[in-house]
């Protein structure tokens, strides 16, 4: 037997007993007479004392050998510790060592294995098998699994059934580029890998299982950030003879006995629920964060007319109040002026107002409104004196763009987007469709599949860019954690969908031939909804990225620097797969 106990699990009630202990060599440290050794595992760590006066020969001639990260096991005593670590579960104690083996020997690591190491990111990530020895590494994963586990258990009591689906596939709809997969056997033919199981959880529905999910991987090739990976996993579920209600109930209720399971966090409230439209306008943007206000306001009829050309001219003026900020020095006003000129926010200028603890009104444009203007404003937007209006003006998107960003920049100046607080809604009533300027034709906002509102479907015939979908996001912190749909699960329906959508019925049939075949079966009406699982283990660690809650993430260039991967194939696997390499 290798071990009695782990590092992690000696008391003061162990004192006396005999045990032996595996694990890898923290910290080793020699105070003449004494040698201290903290022995760590995935459990905790245990100090080893060694008595050089009392300790065997081959015991000191051992522990001389060892160093950081060598593998070892010791026999000793557990004995009361002289002074003691309440930092630690096993502070109050330490094993007399009477007998110690190397397992293996370790080099020494490129970074040390602390906390707080002072290995870089790409350090970190080329031995990330050394990362994970790491507590906060650890911990994310230990949290990972916590909530793969209580997600299993709820769906589960709520007769759900997990169920696999292929990875080699072929393209599906949620609107990222493929991953392909060269075919050996079909020489041209080439496999895609899911960028989710969109198509197989609905023809999963069709045959009848009525309740279906699946922790699962999906691949997409996209641009990367903080919280987008290439693969990602994602808790894919899918339901039969429901309606939006139906989903978003029993959802929330999975979100909710998560925040309780996992944070002890009890959220006795419905989640909010906004349409995108709202969201839009309040927020300028479709994940919200509401845990503060802040709220934009469409300012348009109240600042027209002046005389001021940039207002007069502009689609769209809105305005923001920051809370007793009237106070911002000039050097501050600059900073947030230069922030929304970035070339990605385009804002041509930062127009305020100081509305002065006294009462009275300072702003950039006192030529073109009076106090008596301001007041107005200050009215309609509930802006009080020692605050600070803000006022962005320009195209109605772009605009709202732009305050969202800087809406956000302040609340985290201001510290108002504290981790351990948590605020879930709903965002619903997106529109269907998406019109692309450059390839003149609509999109599927979420995809080819999702049903429009009842009372919107003759839109489709004449205005389909105001038809609204049976779609939802669940946003948490302004972050997208989920987002699913009502699906279409009527034939003739669907093909007016994919006339939208710019596709003949030929290559409707050739992309979602099989899909549309088994509609032709009886397909009950459906819907459902995936959530993104790394970004709700990040979500509940604390954390902004995603990369902290995998084991072996892709780095920002979506590599594998430990395995170097994506890595050149060989001439023979080239000439197999009938593929070319074009050099350009
Ligand atoms: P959607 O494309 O909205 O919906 O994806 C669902 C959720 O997955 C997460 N997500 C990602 N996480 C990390 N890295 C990525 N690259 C990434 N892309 C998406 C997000 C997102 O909310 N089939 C539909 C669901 C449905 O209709 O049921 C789908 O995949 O948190």
């Amino acid at each position: 037997m290798y071990r009695t106990h782990t590092c992690g699990e000696l008391r003061i009630e162990n004192v006396g007993q005999k045990v032996t202990l595996c694990g890898w060599v923290q910290l080793k440290r020699d105070k003449g007479g004494m040698i201290w050794i903290d022995l760590r595992d995935r459990y905790g760590i245990t100090q080893l004392a060694i008595e050089e006066s009392t300790a065997e020969k081959k015991v000191i001639e051992t522990v001389d050998k060892i160093g950081r990260e060598f593998v070892i096991q010791v026999r000793g005593v557990v004995i009361e510790r002289y002074s003691k670590n309440d930092k630690i579960p096993t502070g109050d104690i330490e094993i007399k060592v009477e007998d110690i083996k190397i397992l293996n020997p370790s080099e020494i690591p490129p970074f040390t294995i602390i906390d707080n190491t002072d290995g870089g990111d790409e350090l970190r990530m080329k031995y990330r098998y050394l990362d994970i020895r790491r507590n906060p590494v650890k911990n994310a994963l230990l949290l990972r699994h916590k909530m793969a586990q209580e997600v299993r258990k709820y769906l589960d009591a709520q007769g759900f059934i997990e169920v696999e689906t292929p990875v080699l596939i072929k393209s599906t709809p949620e609107g990222a580029r493929d991953f392909v997969v060269p075919s050996r056997m079909h020489p041209g033919e080439f496999y895609a890998l899911p960028q989710s199981p969109q198509t197989f959880k609905q023809l999963l529905m069709v045959a009848g299982m009525d309740k279906y999910f699946q922790i699962v991987k999906c691949f997409r090739d996209e641009d990367l950030r903080a919280d987008r990976q290439p693969e990602f996993t994602q808790i894919d579920c899918e339901m039969s003879f429901v309606e939006q209600d139906d989903i978003l109930q029993t959802f929330e209720g999975m979100v909710k006995h998560l925040f309780n399971q996992i944070l002890n966090i009890e959220i006795d409230y419905n989640f909010p629920r906004i349409t995108y439209t709202e969201a839009m306008e309040k927020y300028g943007n479709d994940k919200p964060d509401i845990r503060f206000g802040m709220e934009i306001n469409n300012i348009s009829n109240f600042v027209k007319g002046k005389n001021f050309v940039v207002f007069d001219s502009a689609e769209y003026i809105g305005a923001m109040v920051v809370k007793n900020a009237a106070k911002y020095s000039r050097k501050q006003i600059d900073e947030l002026t230069e922030f929304v000129k970035q070339p990605h926010l385009g804002a041509k200028g930062l127009v305020y107002c100081k509305y002065s603890a006294d009462g009275t009104f300072k702003s950039t444009v006192d030529k073109f409104y009076t106090s008596e203007d301001w007041k107005i404003i200050s009215q309609q937007i509930k802006a009080q004196p020692g605050d600070l209006i803000l006022i962005l003006a320009g195209d109605k998107y772009k605009t709202l763009n732009a305050l969202s960003e800087l809406r956000l920049k302040l609340a985290n100046e201001l510290g108002l987007r504290p981790k351990d607080t948590f605020a879930p809604l709903w965002v619903v009533e997106f529109p269907l469709l998406e019109y692309d300027e450059e390839s003149r034709r609509y999109f599927a906002k979420h995809h080819p599949f999702t049903s429009p509102l009842d009372e919107d479907i003759p839109l489709l015939e004449t205005d389909p860019s105001k038809i609204r979908a049976k779609a939802y996001d669940l946003v948490i912190n302004g972050v997208e954690i989920g987002g699913g749909s009502i699906r279409i699960f009527n034939k003739e329906l669907q093909s007016l969908m994919f006339k939208n959508l710019g596709f003949t019925p030929e290559e409707a049939e050739n992309q979602f031939g099989f899909l549309m075949n088994a509609f032709k079966y009886g397909a009950p009406p459906h819907g459902g909804i995936a959530f993104g699982f790394d970004r709700l283990c990040a979500m509940f660690g604390g954390s902004d990225s995603i990369r902290d809650f995998i084991a072996f993430p892709k780095n920002n260039a979506g590599r594998d620097v430990m395995i170097e991967s994506p890595a050149p194939i060989s001439q023979q696997q080239l000439d197999e797969l009938g593929i070319i390499i074009k050099n350009n």
